[in-house]
């Protein structure tokens, strides 16, 4: 086998640039073509300060490098281009050459496992909070039932006025009944089953729900890749999650003009550390995008946990749930605001046929 530098080079998984002194573009990867947006070309002796704003932590930290005259690395720092919103990522800047200036700049970004750990603690959180739902749940239904019984006696021999009153003790009740389903949808704490799904089977379920209720006006486009092999994982769980991104997609858009879609890929080679050193491939891969309003600035860092909602009626349990059950089969979600709407991206595990164990 022969392979030269160069090819080396640009199949390094991240984007890695050489500069000069004045941190101007020596050389740069493949990746990292592809990170600045930019042809090999066009980067050549151009400033960095171009793709990245002269006021950027790159720019920042090969400055402290050159002042220095010593490597230096940046943990977590948040990384936007001139074509690209924000990434997390790590920096490592290298001399090659103090004489002449040249530096290497390697740049890893960190955000899909920084996701997944924070994925995993929402859904610790979710647990926390199930024991407590559980609890509610059966403790208020049967005084539930109570007061709706008693309204409608009531009703029954009051005159106009006291109806009225009777049936709005009736509705609330009705209010808060859906409320105490919803916490012990949330509670379900049975194991999730592990057996082979289609994926689009159950994308198909959840929009024709959908289609028939509350996202009656909506277009839903689908763009499946029908060669997608089957996940792993509870179908009926999986359902739920659906369910709870069509009907967050549903609510976040202008019902007139309101699109939401559906798309499926196949990602080979992704790993994804799960649990301590467990590594699980995840190369099912599923977008909900919608052109909605997007999720509001002040709680888009915890849209995850429960009881976060920018909803009046909301419970704020239902990303929550999504979060708890797709990490229970392995998997990682994440959610991006887009330049109109949003879109949650879910990774799954591939079904394998020695896989039938519960977990
Ligand atoms: N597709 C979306 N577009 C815009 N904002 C969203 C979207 N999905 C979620 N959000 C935001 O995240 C919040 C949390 O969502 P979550 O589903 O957990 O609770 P909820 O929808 O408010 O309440 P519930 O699901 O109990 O009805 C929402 O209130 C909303 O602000
Ligand atoms: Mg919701």
């Amino acid at each position: 086998m022969s392979f030269g530098y160069d090819q080396i080079w640009n199949n390094l998984p991240f984007p890695a640039l050489v500069v000069d002194r004045n941190q101007c573009v020596i050389h740069g990867n493949a990746t990292a073509e592809q990170f600045v947006q930019t042809s090999q070309k066009q980067m050549m002796g151009k400033p960095l300060a171009r793709f990245f704003g002269g006021n950027s932590v790159v720019i920042d930290t090969l400055q402290q490098a050159q002042v220095q005259k010593s490597s230096i690395a940046q943990y977590g720092v948040n990384l936007a281009t001139s074509r690209r919103a924000s990434l997390m990522c790590d920096l490592h800047v290298n001399f090659l050459d103090l004489e002449s200036g040249e530096m290497l700049l390697v740049i890893q970004p960190t955000g899909v496992a920084q996701k997944m750990n924070e994925s995993i603690t929402h859904s610790s959180a979710a647990r926390s909070v199930t024991a407590m739902a559980s609890m509610l749940a059966h403790e208020i239904r049967n005084p539930l039932a109570g007061i709706s019984g008693a309204a409608q006696l009531l009703a029954m021999d009051a005159n106009d006025g006291d109806v009225e009153l009777a049936e709005m003790i009736g509705q609330e009740a009705k209010r808060i009944g859906t409320l105490v389903d919803r916490f012990e949808h949330f509670s379900d704490d049975r194991p999730a089953v592990r057996n082979a799904f289609n994926i689009h089977d159950i994308l198909d379920r959840a929009v024709r729900a959908a289609s028939a209720g509350f996202g009656e006006s909506i277009r839903f486009k689908k763009e499946y890749d029908p060669s997608l092999p089957d996940a792993s994982g509870d179908s009926d769980q999986m359902l739920q999650v659906f369910q709870n991104l069509l009907k967050n997609a549903a609510e976040a858009v202008d019902p007139d003009r309101g699109v939401i879609r559906l798309r499926t890929s196949y990602q080979s080679g992704v790993k994804f550390a799960v649990s301590g050193a467990k590594r699980e491939t995840l190369p099912l891969q599923i977008q909900i995008q919608d052109n909605g309003k997007g999720i509001p600035a002040n709680i888009k860092d915890e849209i995850f946990e429960p009881f976060v909602s920018s909803k009046s009626n909301g419970t704020g349990l239902g990303l929550s749930l999504v979060s708890k059950i797709v990490t229970n089969h392995g998997g990682l979600v994440e959610c991006h605001n887009l330049e109109q709407g949003t879109a949650f991206t879910l990774r799954l595990p591939i079904w394998k046929s020695n896989n039938t164990e519960r977990t």
